[in-house]
């Protein structure tokens, strides 16, 4: 399958494409918390995605060390909503899903 890493600094996610408009977003991982790095990963993610009319999704997981930097599923799910990511029903784990910005009008 094809991937595509995006990063900045400490921080990083992973993009795994399946079909011609969308892509599985895994692996966001910040080494040095709280600096905005995460946050300016997930901008270059969200350009990507628009810029390429691609619909992304995800599934909510805290994983890896934990310290008290480290963002819960319930924080996990306020970052990812400031990028557009947005619930996609009521089962657990939690499953997001964002649409482009020339899809956002057929967006249930
Ligand atoms: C999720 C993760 C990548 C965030 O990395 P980070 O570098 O700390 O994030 P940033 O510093 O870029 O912060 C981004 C935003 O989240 C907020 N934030 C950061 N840590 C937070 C915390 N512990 N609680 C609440 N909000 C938090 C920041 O204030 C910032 O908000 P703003 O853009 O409105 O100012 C990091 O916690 C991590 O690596 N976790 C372990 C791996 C993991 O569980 N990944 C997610 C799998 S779904």
């Amino acid at each position: 399958m094809r991937h595509r890493i995006f990063s900045y600094g400490g921080a990083s996610a992973k993009l795994t494409f399946f079909g011609k408009e969308g892509a599985a977003l895994s692996n966001v991982f910040s080494r040095r918390r709280g600096r905005g790095e995460a946050r300016l990963v997930m901008e270059k993610v969200s350009r990507y995605a628009d810029e390429n009319d691609l619909v992304l999704r995800l599934i909510i997981m805290r994983y890896g060390y934990s310290d008290e930097k480290a963002m819960n599923n319930v924080q996990l799910e306020e970052f990812y909503s400031k990028f557009g990511f947005e619930r996609h029903d009521n089962t657990l784990p939690i499953f997001m899903i964002r649409y482009p910005t020339s899809q956002k009008i057929h967006a249930p």
